[in-house]
Parts: C-alpha cells; sequence; structure tokens
C-alpha cells in the first residue's frame, strides 16, 4: 500500500473525472487534497473525501490559465496546509475541430487551459518545493499528445507541449530532488468522452487492445505510484495508461 501520510497534494481541474478520481486515491493513501477547479459546484464531492478518508481536503475555485489568480490560489494553500508535496497538473478541456474551421479563440483557450496552466502552477509552487528539497509534479497528457488524429491540432499541440515541459522541468530540478512526470491516458470514460458519439466511441474501442475504455482509477493508481517514494528514481518519463492503444 502506497503511503502518502503527512503530505499535501494539489490536484488541479479535480471536482469530477479523472482529477476527483486522483485526489480520492492520494487521499485513500493518506495525503491532505487541495483541489483547485473553475467549478467547484456544491463542495459535495470535497467534503466526501474528508469524511471517506479522514483528511483535510479544501477546495479552491479558480482558474489555472490565468497567471495572478494561479499566484495568489498557491499562497493561500501553503498558508493553509504549511507545506505541499505533491503538484498534479490535471485541467485540461477539448475544442475539437479540423483546423481549416478551428477558431483561434478555441485554439488559445485549449493551449491555456492544458499547457500555460501547468507552466503557471509550477513556476508559482516550485521555490516551495525547493526550499523542502523534495517535490513530486506529474502532468496529465495525453496519448494524443504522442499519435495524433485529425480534429485536435489544438489538443495535441496542447498535450504534446505538456511532454516537453515535463522533460524540460525533470531537468532543471533533479538536483533539488524534484521529480517531474506525464502520464498519458488513453480512452478514458469521463464527461470529456462522453461527449463523443457512440459511432465514433464503439470504432475507438475496437482499435484498443484491450478492447474497453479505460477508468479514471487506473490514472490514479498510476499516478499515485508516481507521487510515492517508490518512483524516487523515476524523473521525466511519460506512462502510457491506453489499454495497449501506443503500442
Ligand atoms: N478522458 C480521457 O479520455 C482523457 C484522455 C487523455 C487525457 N485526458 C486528460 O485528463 C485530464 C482530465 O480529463 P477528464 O476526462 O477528467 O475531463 P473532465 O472534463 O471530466 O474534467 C476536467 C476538470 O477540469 C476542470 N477545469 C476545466 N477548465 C479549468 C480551468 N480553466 N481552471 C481550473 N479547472 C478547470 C473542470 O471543471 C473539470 O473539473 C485533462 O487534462 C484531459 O485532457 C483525458
Amino acid at each position: 500500500m502506497i503511503n502518502l501520510k503527512n503530505k499535501t497534494a494539489i490536484v488541479t481541474g479535480a471536482t469530477r473525472g479523472i482529477g476527483l478520481e486522483v485526489a480520492r486515491k492520494l487521499a485513500a493513501c493518506g495525503a491532505n487534497i487541495a483541489i483547485i477547479d473553475i467549478e467547484l459546484g456544491d463542495g459535495a464531492s470535497i467534503a466526501a473525501i474528508e469524511k471517506d478518508y479522514g483528511v483535510k481536503c479544501k477546495g479552491y475555485a479558480a482558474n489555472v490559465a490565468d497567471a495572478d489568480a494561479v499566484e495568489s490560489t498557491m499562497k493561500t494553500i501553503i498558508a493553509d496546509f504549511e507545506s505541499v508535496q505533491i503538484l498534479v497538473n490535471n485541467a485540461g478541456i477539448t475544442r475539437d475541430g479540423l483546423l481549416m474551421r478551428m477558431k483561434v479563440e478555441d485554439f488559445d483557450s485549449v493551449i491555456a487551459v492544458n499547457l500555460r496552466s501547468a507552466f503557471l502552477c509550477t513556476k508559482a509552487l516550485v521555490r516551495h518545493f525547493m526550499g523542502q528539497r523534495t517535490g513530486r509534479i506529474i502532468n496529465m497528457a495525453s496519448i494524443n499528445g504522442i499519435r495524433c488524429q485529425a480534429g485536435q491540432a489544438n489538443y495535441a499541440a496542447s498535450k504534446a507541449g505538456l511532454i516537453g515541459l515535463t522533460k524540460s522541468n525533470a531537468v532543471e530540478f533533479a538536483s533539488r530532488n524534484i521529480t517531474v512526470n506525464a502520464v498519458a491516458p488513453g480512452f478514458i470514460e469521463t464527461a470529456m468522452t462522453a461527449k463523443m458519439d457512440e459511432e465514433t466511441t464503439d470504432k475507438y474501442v475496437a482499435s484498443i487492445p484491450l478492447r474497453r475504455m479505460g477508468q479514471p482509477e487506473d490514472i490514479a493508481n498510476a499516478v499515485a505510484f508516481l507521487a510515492s517514494d517508490a518512483a524516487s528514481y523515476i524523473t521525466g518519463q511519460v506512462l502510457g495508461i491506453d489499454g495497449g492503444l501506443g503500442a
């Protein structure tokens, strides 16, 4: 069992989907949790984490693509939790469309929420990690940042960029005992993929060697491992969790 007791993790985009499952898994391993999300909803998922796992869990409403909001939210979280050891840059959006028809705003917003946010959150927190001489950063990339498909120029560019950011940061922060890795999910059952029509979904599932969609828990298990002491010699890596799609 992974032990994250006496640690605090920040997870962005964690009121639902993969982020929520990551937050729940890290809490199940004993970590206190700070959730940053643009929509906190009624706070029920945050209260459930505290109740189910007996850890401290607080939500912070902020747009992770906004530099000022990220800076002030990170300061508040450090004040509230005293120290933070784990950052999971998970928030992400899609605005799919063929390039010829893709609006500039749809390109910019996807790059901002999926890539700029990870730069901003890392920059706002890394001095704190360096001071502690420890830190784990896990970025939520995608198989579509490695193997791309039509209609996702913005999303694929953002996730490929996130992989570049991961590797560059890993090399830059290694001397301070801070590891930086990415996970690259394949096709995972969440609100994001529920937007796809049934025919496209069936076609996609048929191309997955394990012949099924992944669950948020599949991703959460890998994130918990990368956040744990067992992964202390792993940095700058991209772990595919995709039922064999990337093989
Ligand atoms: N679902 C998949 O198949 C899949 C595959 C590969 C990668 N991913 C990645 O996993 C991550 C989570 O995806 P998901 O499927 O759980 O999506 P989701 O849409 O269910 O959840 C995304 C979360 O991010 C939050 N969010 C969106 N914009 C934000 C912003 N500007 N600031 C703060 N929070 C914001 C949303 O409120 C939501 O809670 C994303 O980065 C996504 O690209 C998902």
